[in-house]
């Protein structure tokens, strides 16, 4: 048996020696004072990609979420979300937690914008009645959907309804670069869609830790608060930071690259390459828990995210003959 391929997740990847060498070099001063020039530089460049104003160094894509919804909804307030949204399912209900956030869901197989059902949902101020939406929330590309694609024409649709009825709305772009890749679409065109949002370097990307929160200048001014309020204050960060800019100049265009290895992974196992859109493959079946181990004990680590679901991501640590060995063994026990 070669050497084990891990499809678990896109986080798993380890820095290159390359970006280890940016991070060794990279010039770093105190971040809660405003010194660290790495860090600087990272938050104006990706500020700059999604078209904001500014940008805040966060250790994980779930802070950034964070501060990010709360940016946009004050306590007893609610965001309306995708039901299987990773703010939903899976930040362990910090935003209730942390932010006081009450949140309601519509569902979409494709983790997709119903822009019917946002608008069914959506209660205006009615003073001490009824909860108020001040929010919804996207999450492009969709993690647990199966790296799915929002598409820039239902943002646009949602924009131009969320500014008629005075509500903000905000993106999870964990994987929004994977979405970028696979449509072309521009990211400063995905990034003018919503009011805030949190993009994460430590999934597709290979950075070994690291996630923006992006918004208006005010609203990152204040996220700064609340970052060191929740212990996120770091200090000569510039190494973390140095990770960052150079996946973005290093890692991004091969994406495409993953999207092309999950489609190889997806017809192994029955899926229809056609629905793969990114970097992640979702298998159903009544067997889920015993595929992993079945393929486990062949050098391929893939995960559950539910009784019956198995998830495989792609990513920088796979290489084309990895995938092929993969699709070869999955394809067996499939
Ligand atoms: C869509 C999405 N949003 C947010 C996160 C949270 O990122 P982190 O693990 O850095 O908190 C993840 C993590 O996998 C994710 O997939």
């Amino acid at each position: 048996m070669g050497a084990v391929i891990d499809l678990r997740s896109d986080t798993v990847t380890r820095p290159t020696e390359a970006m280890r060498t940016a991070m060794a070099r990279a010039e770093v001063g105190d971040d809660v004072y405003g010194e660290d020039p790495t860090v600087a530089a990272l938050e104006e460049r990706v500020a700059g990609l999604l078209g904001h104003e500014a940008a805040l160094f966060v250790p994980t894509g779930s802070m950034g979420n964070v501060l990010a919804v709360r940016s946009l909804v004050a306590p007893g307030q609610e965001v309306l979300c995708e039901a299987s949204a990773h703010i939903a399912r899976a930040e362990l209900g910090a935003h209730g937690a942390i932010g006081g956030v009450t949140m309601r869901t519509w569902r979409h197989p494709r983790g997709d914008v119903d822009l019917d059902a946002v608008r069914a949902m959506h209660a205006p101020d009615m003073g001490p009645f009824f909860v108020r939406t001040t929010c919804v929330s996207v999450e492009n590309t969709h993690n647990f959907a199966g790296g799915t694609v929002v598409p820039l024409d239902r943002l646009r649709d949602l924009r131009e309804w969320a500014d008629g009825a005075g509500v903000g709305v905000h993106l999870d772009g964990a994987r929004l670069w994977n979405a970028h890749v696979a449509t072309g679409t521009p990211l400063a065109d995905y990034g003018a869609q919503v009011d805030v949002a949190s993009v994460c370097l430590s999934k597709g990307l290979g950075a070994p830790i690291g996630s923006l929160m992006v918004g208006s200048a005010d609203a990152v001014a204040e996220a700064r608060v609340w970052r060191k309020r929740l212990g996120g204050g770091m200090r000569q960060v510039g190494v973390l930071a140095a990770a960052g800019l150079h996946a973005l100049d290093h890692h991004l265009e091969r994406l495409a690259d993953d999207h092309a290895h999950a489609r190889l992974l997806a017809e192994a196992c029955g899926v229809d390459p056609a629905g793969v859109e990114t970097n992640i493959v979702v298998v159903e079946r009544s067997d889920a828990a015993a595929l992993v181990e079945k393929a486990a004990a062949e050098g391929v680590r893939v995960a559950t995210v539910g009784p019956t679901t198995v998830r495989m991501v792609t990513h920088l640590d796979v290489s084309r003959d990895d995938a092929e060995r993969a699709a070869a063994v999955l394809a067996r026990l499939v």
